[in-house]
């Protein structure tokens, strides 16, 4: 359950990036509901304008939507200076994207935009929103980050190498910095998601047979904000978590083997 001092504790402002579909989405429609004022960013500004209508209309939250390319070298500073006059005290670094299939087949161009949005991101908007978190101590208010990584950033996972090595990256930060920042009230939690409903899984052209048990973008969002004091990383399936547990308890190559024989694309 969501505490009911978050607002008080993360308030009054909310970051989200990759808030035009899925996930995203989900984490501005639940903070919105608990009354905080949003910053959402993505390309989809159109989306995002709509989405901020209906939020201001149902919550009486202001949302300023942000059109933004993430995998844009200059796209982290752009948010950094787009919030510097709001008391922003929870970040949600969601946006990311996938690509499945031999390493050697995906387009190289589009693995480099995935490494800016879904590794340098997070980055950097940790490295420009810490200090800034630190300073509403001060205030007697906490702050937050939450990154968004995959359980796939547990174990390299063959057919999807470069995502599963780009959420490596994220869950190690997240890990890293809670270690950093946690005991001076910035509460850090990398969220490991299972599948999920949203977009990602048809824009990757992933067979729908092939995912079980997935969850309601809603159910991860609410979960991991009743979760945020409890990082290092939060998983929100007990499913996916329970079979990457006993992959993880293999011998690597074996697992490697198993894992690459369920991953091969049938086509
Ligand atoms: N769904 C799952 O099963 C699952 C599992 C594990 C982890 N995740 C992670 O969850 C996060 C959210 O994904 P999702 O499943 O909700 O997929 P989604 O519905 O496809 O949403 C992805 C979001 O990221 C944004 N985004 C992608 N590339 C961007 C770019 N270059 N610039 C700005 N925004 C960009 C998209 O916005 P625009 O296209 O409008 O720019 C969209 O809002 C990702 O980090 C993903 O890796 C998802």
């Amino acid at each position: 359950m969501i505490p009911a001092n978050f607002h008080q504790t993360y308030g009054p402002g909310a970051l989200v990036t990759g808030a035009s579909s899925g996930i995203g989405q989900a984490f501005a429609e639940e903070l919105a509901a608990l009354g905080f004022d949003l910053v959402i960013a993505a390309r989809r500004i159109d989306r995002l304008e709509t989405l901020a209508a209906r939020l201001n209309a149902q919550h009486g939250v202001k949302v300023t939507a942000l059109e933004v390319d993430l995998a844009r070298a200059n796209a982290a500073q752009s948010l950094l200076d787009a919030t510097a006059a709001q008391d922003i005290g929870l970040v949600v670094s969601n946006a990311g994207f996938g690509l499945k299939g031999p390493h050697e087949a995906n387009d190289a161009a589009t693995m480099t935009d995935m490494l800016m949005v879904n590794c340098n991101i997070p980055l950097q908007l940790a490295h420009g929103f810490i200090p800034r978190l630190r300073a509403r101590r001060g205030a007697g208010k906490g702050g937050g980050i939450i990154f968004n990584a995959s359980i796939e950033g547990l174990m390299g996972c063959p057919y999807s190498a470069a995502y599963s090595a780009s959420k490596a990256l994220v869950i190690a930060l997240g890990e890293a910095l809670w270690g950093e920042v946690s005991n001076e009230g910035i509460d850090i939690l990398t969220l490991c998601p299972g599948a999920t409903e949203s977009e990602a899984a048809a824009k990757q052209g992933i067979d729908p047979a092939m995912l079980h048990n997935q969850l309601p973008a809603a159910d991860v969002a609410q979960a991991t904000l009743a979760h945020i004091a409890e990082g290092p990383t939060f998983f929100s399936s007990d499913y996916y978590k329970a079979s990457f547990d006993q992959l993880l308890a293999m011998p690597r190559r074996e697992a490697l083997a198993a894992m690459a024989a369920g991953m091969k694309p049938t086509r």
